[in-house]
């Protein structure tokens, strides 16, 4: 059937597995491209939450076109047309014959080493896997999933809806032609590609990471607010967010664990430093937008 999207052959339904920050703006991508969706979460009240924050997103989607000059009814039919591709179940075995998953879960070793252990014998033997770790060596979760081959990391950026990058991470078992897949996929739904091996981080949370770690080692030392750090690097580097803002906008709780992950594979890595206020923000349960408080006080995206 055509479509009338550039959807890849061979890549028509698209598993995503954990629709949380992450995942629900992967699902919606590929919706809107045009694929068929199975959006997976464990339990029905996350499936909800982030069904929930794809229509939301959708919404404000479609309240940019009709700004832009699309007819409301035009626009509205497109969020409908999006959602209409997405199914949502708590069973793991809905993936059965998608061509495509992503998986986007907590970013916990033993999680994901568990979930690929088990995927391989639920889901078509043709079908490729994509992990969006944001710090883990992909070659171990592609080892334990028995297809190595067709195996690759695809590391999206927060939000997803918004941040044009795709990294695609090859590894030394990667088919050619599943690489050149997947670099096809994130074009497919509207991303640049970059590729880079399986080194950690990446190319952006290499440099990310430990430049986030620096402006909260700062605040450690006591050498200047966190409002002085952020507007610092977004007047003075254009940044769009300040460093501070953005690791509350990430996650307090995921740049500890990446840190932490870090520094027990790495520890002569002198990058892989965690900051003292990143620890006490966590220990208190302050991970920031996702629990309403960081460094920041937030009210859903928003930063009071
Ligand atoms: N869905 C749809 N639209 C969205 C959206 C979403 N989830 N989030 C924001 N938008 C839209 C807004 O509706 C707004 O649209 P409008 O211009 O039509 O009103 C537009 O984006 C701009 O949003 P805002 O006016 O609210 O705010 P900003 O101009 O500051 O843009 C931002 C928001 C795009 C998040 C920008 O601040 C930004 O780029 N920040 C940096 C984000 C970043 O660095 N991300 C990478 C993090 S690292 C990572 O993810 C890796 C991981 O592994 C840790």
């Amino acid at each position: 059937m055509h479509r009338g999207f550039a959807t890849v052959p061979g890549i028509q339904k698209v598993g995503v597995v954990g629709l949380g920050l992450m995942g629900h703006g992967v699902a919606q991508m590929a919706a809107a491209a045009g694929y068929d969706v199975v959006g997976i979460e464990m339990e029905q009240k996350s499936l909800d939450v982030g069904m929930q924050r794809i229509n939301d997103s959708l919404q404000l989607v479609a309240k940019r076109n009709v700004k832009k000059g699309m007819d409301e009814g035009a626009a509205a039919a497109q969020v409908t047309e999006t959602l209409g591709r997405i199914s949502a179940s708590t069973d793991v075995h809905a993936l059965k014959e998608v061509d495509l998953v992503v998986e986007a879960i907590a970013e916990n070793k033993d999680l994901k080493l568990k979930f690929y252990e088990q995927l391989g014998g639920i889901v078509k033997p043709g079908a490729i896997f994509a992990s969006n770790t944001s710090s883990l060596q992909i070659t171990g979760m592609a080892e334990v999933s028995a297809r190595p081959k067709q195996f690759v990391g695809l590391h999206f950026f927060n939000p997803v809806q918004m941040m044009k990058l795709v990294e695609v991470i090859r590894t030394d078992h990667t088919a050619d032609e599943v690489f050149d897949t997947m670099l096809a996929f994130g074009q497919s739904i509207g991303k640049t590609t970059v590729s880079c091996v399986d080194t950690p981080g990446f190319i952006v949370n290499r440099l990310l990471v430990p430049y986030l770690s620096q402006a909260l080692l700062m605040v450690d030392r006591g050498e200047a607010t966190i409002e002085d750090i952020d507007v610092s690097m977004q007047l003075g580097a254009g940044h769009p967010m300040g460093p501070i803002h953005l690791s509350d906008y990430i996650g307090l709780d995921v740049m500890h664990s990446i840190l932490v992950g870090w520094q027990k594979d790495f520890p002569h890595e002198a990058a892989f430093v965690m900051p003292k206020c990143l620890e006490e923000k966590v220990a208190q349960g302050h991970l920031g937008r996702k629990t309403g408080q960081g460094f920041y006080t937030w009210e859903g995206d928003t930063k009071l």
